[in-house]
């Protein structure tokens, strides 16, 4: 086989939020085919790094109270934290603000300028005059210019349907400061997309794109390529635009170009050749991983500034579709946003690496995590099939025959077949078909298992005669199993590692064909618990609880989806941006009634939360609010307020809560519990 040059990157995760199980699903496929290649004696590397510049990281630092700089470090530490002990195996993590990145973003704009695919045109946009910053589109509210609808996006209206400039919204505002912008000229960068309409689509045909993405950009240049605005004025967390002061790079410029700065950091340290990957006639191979989110970027901007700057372009784009949890879109308020680090603390990485797995194929499908599924699965795939032939052959090796495997294999047969496999498996593997290599291996595990079960190695080694037929077929039981762990190795390294302790052996491609005879290994250890039910549930648990720390306001902020925009804090004062749009239907759901507050209580272990006992007409309800930091509990005896009253029970650590209060503000002693008028009566519907 000859080696191979491969190059593999994940998209640069935000500097401004947590790692989350959606990102997790691109790194662990990513590092499952990395750790392929690698196994397969190719010359690979796997680099990634922070995406670190933009409007909302820039405003989140302001929120609090840091330097973008500050920010962006302890965020790293945390994402570089998360993905290790994920076991993800990156050779080299660094970020788009660093002085590599500063070097290429500089070297390939000037490029694009020299080669005339930079085009400078005045715009007019909507400008923030108390924030003095120009308004992303996102960051500007207002009335939809089409139907009149309050409070739509900067962009389309959600009532309407109607899509328009910022600019023609009627009564806009900035939801930074909620000042009403003013329109401002400004000169604007564009890159010329619409000049690499034939090399792209000679790129599309010739590479290996997934035939959605092919797809896609069929539909894209049917619709016509656009210039592409590369420029934002100041203040902007970002690098200057080289002879434009006051101008940045927009943050999608610099984002991919962090592939190559991280590369570069990388081979500087390492002595790896740089060019013999980039350089316009390399032979090495390079592959994105992303999520289908952000293909445009990747499938047309990227190709074309990589070809207008001289450099040669991806081998392929690799796109993967979004992680559902139990079959819908992650929500904090389900505790289905699960954070890397909270997963962490309750579970074992290599259960999720497993699960991802054994339902990663090589197209764009979104995934479901399945909570039950998930502990089904991983206990009756790792420990009941896989880890369950080590342990039934192990002991009896370790006991009687000093753990010594026998010298002859007992069925050469079902040992080749398990050998040959290795072939359809890797081809698996390498075509991104994971769930298919997953299925393949277990097919295998049931076969040893049965094997097993037939000879009952536990009978013949009752009796003296069969002693040596039983210390053969479980010689021949572990020399199935080291097969396997083989194949397994890329999606669980940790086990594998425990594995080759176990064995004395080292599971390589160039080796593993050959059984373990007269070979000497140590004593077995449980290699993997079973998935525990409960866990699982405390994870999602905290994952509520996290919301509960940073709610100010429980429920105005419990009906927020996440949506990107959601995610970005306010900064100082400012009015935080409105966040997804619901329609009639989902507002029809809320059931919110006027309760009188009965009593209210300190908690003991408990600095933010009252416990409140609410009267609502006819029945009764108990609920924890998070309103500590503003009202003493005896001010609010007696009051009337609006709850949700259809909100799940949810068990928090001090007991149940029924329902949620309603109230306004960001937090601290500014929140403001909402009170109906004195006309209303408690049981009332709030419409
Ligand atoms: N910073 C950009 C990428 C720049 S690449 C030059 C970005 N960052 S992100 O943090 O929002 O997303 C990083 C990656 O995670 C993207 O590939 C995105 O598709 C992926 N995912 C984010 N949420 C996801 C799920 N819920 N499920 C699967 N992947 C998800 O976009
Ligand atoms: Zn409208």
């Amino acid at each position: 086989m000859t080696q191979r040059k491969i190059l593999i990157t994940s998209a640069l995760p935000y500097a401004n939020g947590p790692i989350h199980l959606g990102h997790m699903l691109e790194h662990i496929q990513t590092d499952i085919w990395s750790r392929f290649q690698k196994a397969r004696g190719h010359q690979c590397y796997f680099v990634c790094a922070d995406d670190a510049h933009g409007t909302p990281i820039m405003l989140k630092a302001q929120q609090l109270g840091i330097t973008p700089e500050q920010m962006i470090a302890q965020t790293s530490q945390e994402h570089q934290a998360d993905f290790a002990d994920f076991l993800i195996g990156f050779d080299n993590y660094h970020s788009t603000h660093s002085e590599e990145n500063r070097l290429f973003a500089s070297d390939i704009y000037t490029k694009l300028d020299q080669g005339g695919y930079i085009k400078r045109k005045t715009i007019s946009q909507l400008f923030d005059p108390e924030k003095q910053m120009f308004l992303p589109d996102r960051f500007v509210k207002g009335d939809c210019p089409k139907c009149g609808a309050l409070d739509q996006n900067g962009d389309s209206c959600d009532s309407c349907g109607a899509t328009y400039s910022p600019v023609e919204l009627k009564n806009p505002r900035s939801v930074v400061s909620g000042a009403t912008p003013v329109l401002k000229d400004s000169e604007h960068y564009f890159f010329d997309l619409p000049a690499f309409e034939q090399m792209l689509k000679d790129w599309t045909r010739s590479g290996s794109l997934q035939d959605e993405m092919a797809n896609k950009l069929q539909e894209w240049f049917t619709e016509g390529l656009q210039q592409w605005d590369i420029s934002r004025d100041a203040p902007y967390f970002g690098f200057e635009i080289p002879g434009a002061p006051g101008k940045f790079f927009y943050v999608w410029l610099d984002a991919p170009i962090g592939y190559l700065a991280s590369f570069k950091n990388y081979c500087d340290k390492t002595g790896v050749n740089f060019d013999q990957f980039w350089q316009k006639d390399s032979d090495a191979e390079i592959y994105h991983f992303i999520g289908k989110d952000i293909i445009y970027f990747h499938s047309l901007f990227w190709p074309a500034m990589l070809e207008g700057a001289g450099y040669r372009k991806p081998t392929s784009v690799y796109a993967h579709g979004f992680v559902t949890v139990n079959g819908a879109k992650m929500s904090k308020s389900k505790g289905t946003f699960i954070k890397a680090r909270t997963y962490l603390e309750h579970l074992n990485p290599e259960y999720l690496r497993y699960y991802f797995a054994s339902k990663l194929t090589s197209n764009i499908t979104d995934l479901d995590l399945n909570l039950e599924d998930f502990a089904q699965k991983v206990n009756a795939d790792l420990v009941g099939k896989v880890v369950n032939i080590a342990s039934r052959c192990a002991s009896f090796i370790s006991k009687k025959f000093d753990g010594k495997l026998t010298a002859e294999i007992a069925e050469p047969d079902l040992l080749a077949e398990f050998t040959a496999a290795g072939e359809t498996i890797a081809d698996s593997f390498e075509k991104r078909e994971f769930a298919r290599a997953i299925r393949e291996i277990m097919a295998l595990a049931d076969k040893a298992n049965q094997y097993i079960d037939a000879k009952a190695p536990w009978v013949l080694a009752k009796n003296e005669a069969t002693l040596t037929e039983a210390h053969l077929v479980c010689s021949m039981g572990i020399n199935l199993f080291r097969v396997l762990m083989h194949y397994l190795k890329p999606v669980l390294p940790a086990m594998a590692k425990e594995v080759e302790l176990f064995l004395n052996d080292e599971l390589s491609w160039s080796t593993y064909q050959t059984a373990l005879t007269n070979h000497s290994i140590n004593v077995f250890k449980p290699l993997m618990q079973r998935v525990d039910m409960t866990k699982v549930e405390a994870m999602v648990e905290s994952s509520k609880e996290n919301l509960q720390q940073t709610a100010a306001a429980p429920v105005a902020k419990a009906v927020v989806a996440e949506s990107k925009a959601a995610a970005v804090a306010p900064a100082d004062g400012a009015i935080e941006p409105i966040g997804e749009t619901i329609n009639i239907d989902d507002f029809a759901k809320l059931d919110l009634r006027v309760a009188r507050i009965i009593n209210a209580e300190h908690v003991e272990g408990a600095d933010k939360l009252v416990k409140l006992q609410l009267d609502l007409g006819n029945e009764q309800r108990q609920v924890f609010a998070g309103i500590k930091s503003a009202y003493q509990p005896e001010q609010l005896i007696g009051r009337l307020t609006v709850m949700v009253a259809n909100l799940a029970p949810r068990k928090m650590r001090f007991g149940m809560s029924e329902g949620m209060v309603m109230a306004a503000g960001p937090g601290g002693s500014d929140i403001f519990l909402l009170t109906p008028d004195d006309g209303a009566t408690p049981g009332m519907r709030v419409k």
